[in-house]
């Protein structure tokens, strides 16, 4: 079966890191739209500066815009043989649009405790290169793979977490529902292990679960 696959869960739930070994396992690409948001910020684009404005603030960036950079990048030949699509939808509007585009034939939900979030997002340090760690497991501030120094993410400060989790609960968490109803949603437990979370993934894409 195809894999148009769509991770779900709050901000810190886990779907980045999930995302980068399920991607590498099926050999389908790992669409972030926080990553692209991200790049675009960093070389100073148009695209860059608006999604800034939000991004600082914990909101989202608006639908129109969104759809329109993901309705593009879904053309792109990667994306023939399924994809992996993490931080996208994020509103029911989003997931209507998506519809238009393709077909999504599971969405992932990575379920976690709001206190464990708050934990990991508090925890987490960036590399340039996109590694993504965690201070209570890799409390080195050098990344393992490039050795660049380690750095936190703007929008994981205190105040703009509290924004993010709000806007989830608001605005994200309906999707839950959305592809529930559709026959495509599956559970998964993302306060066991990275390796154990990872595990369970691929027995609910295999069919195994
Ligand atoms: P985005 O980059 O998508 O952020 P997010 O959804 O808030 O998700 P995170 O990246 O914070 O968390 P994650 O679930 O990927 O967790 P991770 O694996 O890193 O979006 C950022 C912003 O861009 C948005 O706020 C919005 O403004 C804008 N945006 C993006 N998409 C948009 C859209 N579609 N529409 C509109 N605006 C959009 O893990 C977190 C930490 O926990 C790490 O330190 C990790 O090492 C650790 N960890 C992971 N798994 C485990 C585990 N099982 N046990 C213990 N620790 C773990």
């Amino acid at each position: 079966m195809m894999k148009n696959l769509v991770f779900l869960g709050a901000p810190g739930a886990g779907k980045g890191t999930q995302a980068k070994r399920i991607s590498e396992k099926y050999g389908i690409p790992h669409i972030s739209t926080g990553d692209i948001l991200r790049a675009n910020i960093k070389e100073g684009t148009e695209l860059g500066k608006l999604a800034k404005s939000y991004i600082d603030k914990g909101l989202l960036v608006p639908d129109e815009v969104i759809v329109k950079v993901m309705d593009a990048r879904l053309k792109e030949a990667d994306c023939k043989n399924g994809y992996l699509l993490d931080g996208f939808p994020r509103t029911i509007e989003q997931a209507k649009a998506l519809d238009k585009i393709t077909n999504v034939t599971l969405a992932i939900n990575i379920a976690v405790d709001s206190d464990a979030v708050v934990a990991r997002i508090a925890g987490r340090r960036m590399c340039v290169c996109g590694e993504s760690y965690h201070v209570s497991t890799h409390p080195s501030d050098v990344c393992d793979k490039c050795g660049a120094k380690l750095y936190q993410r703007d929008d994981d400060k205190e105040e703009t977490v509290k924004a993010r989790l709000e806007v989830y609960e608001k605005q994200t968490a309906p999707l839950i529902e959305y592809y529930s109803a559709k026959g495509v949603l599956k559970d998964v437990d993302g306060m066991k292990d990275v390796a154990e979370v990872t595990d369970e993934i691929i027995k609910v894409i295999d069919g195994n679960r």
